[in-house]
């Protein structure tokens, strides 16, 4: 994917749909739950890797009292982000390469970004270094549901906001793999459906939105039919950083 397409398309969906709640399914809703389920003491270090113009941020320092840094490649969302509340820990940098110590955070948020990042993998392989050990890892973000044409996403072209979406097995394998292990995955879908009709009215249609968004060379009629067959949907998952790598044990394990 080249690299500023990621942030092209938050960019428009920010202008367009105001980014009241942040440019994702459910706004802050999931955040609370997914907070609540941690119960992160006060002062506790915590990243939003792909903040956006850091609503969620806010509600960080200010509700849970932590001490919160937003990271963004987007520029323009950050410079959003800085003149709504000048008070923002926000930086400039990809999750590929976060410019943090190793050991530093006690929870780290990734809000449907890393679907969107160019190599999720090397994200995560970051994600761990930053975390400390038992440090939680909050992620929510689209996923394909029909695991049969999960692959059909990759077909599209590279502008495409859904294009980095996996099974939800692919997802927990890889999020193993990189030396964590899952405490919670939870169906949310029903959150991608309405933020699906929000974009509706903002765009006219979600052949609107893909021609806005995707870039002009794309054929939205085909997004739309990709999309249709494999079903996204929308999830939270919860995990804790463990000591040392254990994901090929973890995975034998569950595979008796
Ligand atoms: C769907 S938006 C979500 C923004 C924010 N988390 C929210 O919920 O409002 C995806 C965000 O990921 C950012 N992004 C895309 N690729 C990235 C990368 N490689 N590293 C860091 N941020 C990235 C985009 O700029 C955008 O702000």
């Amino acid at each position: 994917m080249k690299q500023s397409c990621a942030h092209k398309v938050y960019e428009q969906i920010a202008a367009t749909h105001g980014a009241a709640e942040g440019i994702r399914p459910g706004g802050i809703q999931l955040t609370k739950r997914a907070l609540a389920w941690c119960q992160l003491p006060p002062g506790s270090r915590v990243l939003d890797v792909g903040c956006g113009t850091g609503f969620t941020l806010g509600y960080l320092s200010d509700v849970h009292r932590f001490v919160a840094t937003g990271i963004d490649a987007s520029s323009l969302l950050l410079d959003r982000g800085s003149a709504r509340n000048p008070a923002l820990q926000l930086v400039g940098a990809r999750g590929e390469h976060l410019p943090v110590a190793g050991d530093y955070a006690d929870g780290l948020l990734a809000e449907c970004s890393l679907s969107v990042m160019t190599d999720p993998d090397r994200a995560l392989g970051e994600f761990r270094r930053v975390l400390r050990t038992g440090g939680k890892l909050i992620v929510s973000d689209v996923y394909a549901r029909n695991p049969d044409c999960a692959d059909r996403l990759l077909q599209l072209p590279s502008t495409c906001c859904v294009r980095g979406a996996v099974t939800r097995e692919r997802l927990v394998e890889r999020i193993i793999d990189h030396g964590f292990s899952v405490d919670l995955w939870e169906d949310h879908s029903d959150l991608l459906t309405k933020f699906a009709v929000q974009l509706i009215f903002a765009y006219g249609s979600m052949n609107g939105f893909w021609l806005r968004t995707a870039s002009d060379s794309v054929d939205p009629g085909e997004i739309q039919r990709a999309v249709s067959e494999v079903k996204p949907g929308y999830f939270l998952l919860i995990a804790h950083k463990v000591a040392g790598k254990i994901g090929c044990q973890e995975r034998i394990r569950r595979n008796g």
